[in-house]
């Protein structure tokens, strides 16, 4: 791709499977894990919508865990040991098995990296670490430096202001159909990750490319 200097992505659902938590307890959780991690990561997306909306941030790790907990009093599961259990699991999620070879691979290309993403700093870093990707990645960047959430233009913002590069040269990916729009609607040039098989949004802005995996990128930068 022509002109790309960066690429940026979305941590949770893109590099990191949201769903490894919930799948990695789902003895103790019992036939209802599918339903719970949907559920929990629905509301993790709402309130950070609904926050932006009312001028009432709080960091992502709060997000998370008010949402955990709406998810697990619907689904009537009341156990508090299994409710930490799953908030630690998140800080370690899993990342893609695709992740650190295509960050290597992106690298030997002498392009810059990053993620830009709704999680906390501390959150991200454990990710990171557990994920042994930290030496791959330029920068991390959370909106927690501006206190509002995807998918206000601020949070594209810190693209340029942090690592110093024109939106025309980056390259985002998120696996969030949502975000997607929104980065490319804001300047960037955009890769959807559709890793669930869901349809795009009806909402400004589209992908540049659509992929299922992180895998194809390779073909994707050198075309
Ligand atoms: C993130 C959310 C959107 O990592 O998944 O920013």
């Amino acid at each position: 791709m022509d002109r790309i200097t960066t690429c940026v992505f979305d941590a949770y659902g893109t590099l990191f499977d949201v769903n490894a938590a919930c799948r990695e307890l789902s003895q103790k959780v019992g036939d209802k894990w599918n339903e719970l991690s949907t559920l929990w990561r629905l509301r993790q997306l709402e309130y950070t919508w609904l926050r932006n909306s009312m001028k009432e941030y709080i960091d992502f790790w709060k997000i998370t865990s008010d949402a955990l907990d709406y998810a697990m009093e619907t689904l009537n599961i009341q156990n508090i040991v299994l409710r930490d259990e799953l908030l630690s699991l998140y800080l370690k999620l899993e990342a893609y098995p695709e992740v650190q070879s295509v960050l290597e691979k992106i690298k030997n290309m002498g392009l810059k990296t990053a993620i830009l993403s709704n999680g906390n700093k501390e959150m991200l870093e454990s990710a990171v670490r557990n994920a042994n990707i930290k030496t791959l990645l330029d920068e991390i960047l959370s909106v927690d430096e501006c206190k509002v959430y995807k998918p206000a233009s601020v949070v594209y913002d810190l693209v340029e202001k942090k690592l110093g590069v024109n939106k025309q040269n980056v390259l985002f990916f998120s696996s969030n159909a949502w975000d997607m729009h929104a980065a490319s609607n804001y300047g960037f040039k955009t890769i959807w990750v559709n890793r669930f098989n869901n349809r795009l949004e009806k909402l400004p802005g589209k992908p540049d490319q659509i992929i299922n995996s992180l895998e194809q990128i390779e073909k994707i930068l050198k075309n």
